[in-house]
């Protein structure tokens, strides 16, 4: 099933519990929020602190995207603060392995994220402990950048090792989920929507969350209708 996940980088920090709520009365379903060290990517934003806040201000999952480096060392804090899902990249985890136990161990649902330039093969081995994979279609750091084309072959890459493996982990995107680009992304086969300008940018969540998400569903239906219509054609 298709979910938008609204990224808070792009709303308005002093106001994040109304910002959420009215992304949450627009259909969003879990709550994406980007944690940069200034380090890993040429940024920074928020830390536990604010992910115990946004605990008590909404009863949404909260999905957590670790780009920093050595995240083994806080992922015991963000399970303390009440994150959901915890994803670290596996560009920043020698032990990758360890570090999915870890977050397993404290709770969390673990998911692995890849940057634009990463293989999708080399995660193959790890894909059985994984909640999700986060394909990243921009280069992680700021929010309101181009969607970067070739991730969907990433997705239609995963969703192929999925079958073929039996395995169950879900495929989220995140980077350039816009309205120009949600069609595209969806017919590849992700179904978990990370957005972050497509809903705060112009400062009506409701209604763009909204429309993303009937933009997502009409392309996921259509995508349904046509895989219908091949099997009854074989049957034919
Ligand atoms: C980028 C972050 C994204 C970002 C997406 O490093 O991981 O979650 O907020 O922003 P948009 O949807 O504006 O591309
Ligand atoms: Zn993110």
């Amino acid at each position: 099933m298709v979910e938008l996940l609204p990224s808070i980088l792009s709303a308005d920090f002093a106001h994040l519990a109304d910002q959420i709520a009215a992304a949450e009365r627009g259909g969003a379903t879990i709550i994406h929020v980007d944690v940069m060290d200034g380090h890993f990517v040429p940024n920074m934003t928020i830390g536990p602190p604010v992910v115990a806040s946004l605990r008590k201000a909404t009863h949404l999952p909260l999905d957590c995207h670790l780009m920093i480096d050595n995240p083994n060392e806080f992922i015991a804090a963000f399970a303390d603060a009440g994150a959901n899902w915890l994803s670290v990249h596996y560009e920043a985890c020698p032990h990758l392995h360890r570090s999915l136990q870890m977050i397993l161990h404290h709770g969390m649902r673990p998911g692995v994220v890849l940057n634009p330039a990463t293989r999708v093969d080399l995660i193959v081995d790890i894909l059985p402990m994984v909640h999700h994979v986060l394909v990243m279609s921009v280069n992680p750091g700021f929010g309101g950048q181009e969607f970067i084309p070739f991730a969907l072959h990433k997705i239609r890459h995963l969703a192929e090792i999925r079958r073929e493996m039996g395995l169950a982990f879900r495929i989220e995107v995140d980077g350039g989920v816009a309205h120009d680009t949600v069609a595209a992304i969806v017919q590849a086969g992700a179904e978990l929507l990370v957005a972050g300008n497509a809903v705060f940018g112009a400062g009506e969540p409701e209604r763009d969350a909204r429309a993303l998400l009937a933009a997502a569903r009409d392309a996921d239906s259509l995508q349904t209708v046509s895989k219908f219509a091949a099997r009854k054609s074989k049957i034919h």
